[in-house]
C-alpha cells in the first residue's frame, strides 16, 4: 500500500473512479485516458489507483506501469510544493550529477523519487533536459541551474526546510567549515 494514500480512507474516490473507468472499457486510448484523470483527480497515480485501471480496463499492470514511467506528467507519488530534478542524462552524469544529487538528498532529507512527510519539497532523477552545456543541471521548480558543484547545492535549496542532521551540515558548511 502507498504510504501516501489510504483506499479506506479514499474508498468513495476509488468508488467514483471505477465508474469513471466503466464506459472506457474497450475504447480506443482508454489508458492514456484513465491515466490523465487519475493524474488531475489525485495529483498522482498510487498503486492501488493503477491496480484499479489494470483489472477494470484489462490491460496488464506492466503496461501501465510502463506508461506512467515513461510520461513525466504521471507520478507514483504527490509532488511536493518545491520539486527539484536532477538531470542523470549522460553529459550531466559525467560532469558529476550523482554528486549533485546526493548533495541534494542530504540537505532536503529527502530520497530520490520521494516527497517530504511536511509536503514541501519533491526530489526526481530526469533524463536529459537539453542543456547539456550547461552540465550537471538541475532545476528548482521553474528555475534551471547548470554547471553546479555539489556545493552549489546548499545555497540554492537553503530556503527549504532541512531536516536538523543535514542542518547541521549545511550550516557548518556555510561558516566556511565544511568540503
Ligand atoms: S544530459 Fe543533462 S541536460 Fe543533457
Amino acid at each position: 500500500m502507498s504510504k501516501y494514500f489510504d483506499p479506506q480512507e479514499r474508498a468513495q474516490e476509488l468508488r467514483d473512479f471505477k465508474d469513471f473507468l466503466a464506459p472506457l472499457k474497450g475504447k480506443a486510448g482508454q489508458l492514456m485516458q484513465a491515466l490523465h484523470h487519475a493524474q488531475d483527480t489525485y495529483g498522482f497515480i498510487p498503486p492501488e489507483i493503477q491496480e484499479l485501471i489494470s483489472t477494470e480496463l484489462k490491460i496488464p499492470m506492466a503496461e501501465v506501469y510502463g506508461v506512467i514511467t515513461f510520461y513525466s506528467r504521471f507520478t507514483e507519488i504527490p509532488k511536493g510544493k518545491t520539486q527539484i530534478s536532477v538531470c542523470m542524462g549522460t553529459a550531466c552524469y559525467v560532469k558529476g550529477a550523482v554528486k549533485v544529487l546526493e548533495e541534494i538528498q542530504m540537505v532536503t532529507g529527502v530520497k530520490a523519487g520521494h516527497t517530504s512527510e511536511d509536503g514541501r519539497v519533491s526530489v526526481f532523477t530526469t533524463r536529459c533536459l537539453g542543456a547539456c552545456s550547461m552540465a550537471p543541471v538541475m532545476t528548482v521548480g521553474h528555475e534551471v541551474h547548470g554547471r553546479l558543484l555539489p556545493k552549489d547545492v546548499i545555497e540554492l535549496l537553503k530556503h527549504l526546510k532541512y531536516d536538523e542532521q543535514a542542518k547541521l551540515e549545511a550550516e557548518a558548511f556555510l561558516a566556511g567549515e565544511g568540503k
